[in-house]
């Protein structure tokens, strides 16, 4: 029963539609309709700015964060569920949310949040060449499809030297739902036709 409810808390924080219930309750807009439509933090920074996307990315990786962290919770330590398997259901919540019509966004931050919750360093490190691809391509969605492979590369590295396999397991998956939540953005960067951010 424990891990039944485990399991759902991990989808509804995955769930959370932030960029539309930042949008909606502050500024009277839905980001679905605007924008590439997604319902994720580069959508809200394009949409609505700075502030409002800079609160959304914060969210998004945050409910990953939580969803790995909840079997640290006491009452839940002895399920003995491992925290990625948490971690992969906040992600499924953040691209089929219950409360948003099951259209939710593509993966990146609330992955970022998992890799927070479960190992900071690596995150650092994934953090760190995201910012180096965004500097050099200027989109957010090839550095988030570049980042998703070498992440998996990392991984692979860091199961030779440690034998988490788990890890290498879930970022591979991940990267998996990164690459195909970004389908669109590659037909546009293919007929180069993709947004680049402008204050790089
Ligand atoms: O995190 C999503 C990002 O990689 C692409 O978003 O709105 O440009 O399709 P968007």
């Amino acid at each position: 029963m424990d891990i039944i409810l485990l399991i759902i808390f991990a989808y509804l924080l995955g769930s959370i539609p932030s960029a539309l219930w930042i949008g909606k309750l502050f500024y009277k807009t839905d980001v679905r309709q605007h924008g590439s439509g997604n319902l994720g933090a580069t959508n809200t920074f394009r949409v609505l700015g700075k502030t409002a996307g800079l609160i959304v990315t914060i969210i998004d990786i945050l409910k990953g964060t939580a969803a790995v962290l909840l079997v640290s919770l006491p009452y839940f330590s002895s399920t003995g569920m491992h925290p990625l398997f948490l971690g992969i259901v906040a992600v499924i919540g953040h691209m089929l949310p219950i409360f948003a019509g099951f259209k939710g966004g593509k993966a990146v931050a609330t992955s970022g949040g998992v890799l927070l919750g479960y190992n900071w360093p690596i995150f650092i490190i994934v953090l760190l060449t995201f910012l180096i691809a965004l500097k050099i391509t200027k989109m957010v969605s090839l550095s988030s499809m570049i980042v998703a492979l070498v992440g998996f590369l990392y991984c692979i590295i860091y199961y030779v030297w440690t034998g988490d396999f788990y890890l290498m397991i879930v970022v591979g998956l991940m990267g998996i739902f990164i690459f195909y939540r970004h389908r669109a953005n590659i037909g546009r960067i293919k007929a180069g036709t993709e947004p680049k951010v402008k204050w790089l």
